[in-house]
């Protein structure tokens, strides 16, 4: 469970989120710096195995050595580091559980953010963060104000992802794309049909399927039962299954902030039967 207060403000997060790339170089104010240091050791169960480092400065030498599909990133102040222990049998899955927790709590400050696993010099991470035993960098994320972000920008923003939030309520099967290019959900669930699903799970399966993932694949599939979510990686992919298993962490984190949001409770419960990842076991609530 995440702490209720969070999980408000991350669920708004999650329509307003989408990959910063082009930063304006300003420096992130220290009272915002000091509530993502309050995260990077973890806020759930599902963050064991994981841990996250704040860099300030490097960026350029982190992020800017790159042009990959979509140019450089370039001015960020912050540089936050997502490290998996190798030791956790599901590090894959926290990591991307972890990293996107800090990631919408970043968004909820205003401030842009966008995952690299690929983008990114590794060595220029390593020489500015001490890893322990079976430690390893599993991506990074700029972290500070996007370019050209006029307060107007920001709002249109904001009212864009409001809108989306409410039209999840009546249309979850086809909700509109607008800030996200996504895949339908009908084409990412199966199971019960949605006139049976449980109350809340529709807004817990639009907010898994607008997780941001790893060149887009979106390498998720939920199964849907009468008390439960079964989380999957798909199985026809080019990504490895950990690039997967990361990005069904990422997925989660969206699901249980959705739960958590709107009044549903459970218990993430991790599958030895590859490629099912976790499923999401929820009581029945008494509101
Ligand atoms: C695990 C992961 C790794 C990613 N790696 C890169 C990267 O190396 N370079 C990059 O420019 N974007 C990267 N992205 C960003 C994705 O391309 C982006 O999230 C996706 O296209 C969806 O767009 P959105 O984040 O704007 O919703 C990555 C995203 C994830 C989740």
């Amino acid at each position: 469970m995440i702490r209720q207060d969070l999980a408000s403000r991350w669920y708004k997060a999650i329509f307003a989120r989408h990959s910063v790339r082009a930063y304006d170089g300003s420096s992130v104010p220290d009272g915002m710096r000091n509530e993502i240091d309050l995260l990077l050791d973890g806020f759930s169960p599902m963050c064991e195995g994981a841990r996250a480092v704040l860099l300030e400065g490097g960026s350029s030498e982190i992020l800017a050595g790159f042009l990959g599909a979509f140019g450089r990133i370039r001015g960020a102040d912050l540089v936050l580091v997502l490290i998996g222990d190798t030791s956790y049998p599901n590090y894959e899955v926290a990591v991307g559980f972890l990293g996107e927790g800090i990631i919408l709590h970043a968004t909820s400050l205003g401030l842009g953010t966008c995952w690299v696993s690929g983008t990114y010099s590794r060595k220029a991470v390593e020489v500015r963060v001490e890893l322990r035993d079976g430690e390893k960098v599993m991506a990074v994320s700029p972290i500070g104000f996007a370019a050209g972000h006029s307060a107007e920008a920001h709002l249109a923003e904001a009212s864009l992802a409001a809108r989306q939030e409410q039209e999840v309520r009546g249309k979850a099967m086809e909700a509109s794309t607008g800030l996200h290019k996504r895949k339908p959900l009908k084409s990412l669930v199966r199971g019960l049909a949605i006139e049976d699903w449980p109350p809340g799970y529709p807004e817990m399966l639009e907010a898994a399927r607008l997780a941001p993932s790893a060149v887009n694949r979106q390498p998720w599939r939920f199964t849907v039962e009468s008390d439960r979510i079964v989380v999957s990686a798909a199985r026809f992919e080019l990504l490895p299954m950990a690039a997967r298993r990361l990005d069904c962490g990422i997925s989660m984190l969206h699901l249980e902030v959705a739960a958590d949001a709107n009044g549903v409770q459970g218990e993430w419960e991790f599958l030895g039967n590859p490629p099912a990842v976790a499923e999401y076991v929820s009581r029945r609530r008494d509101l």
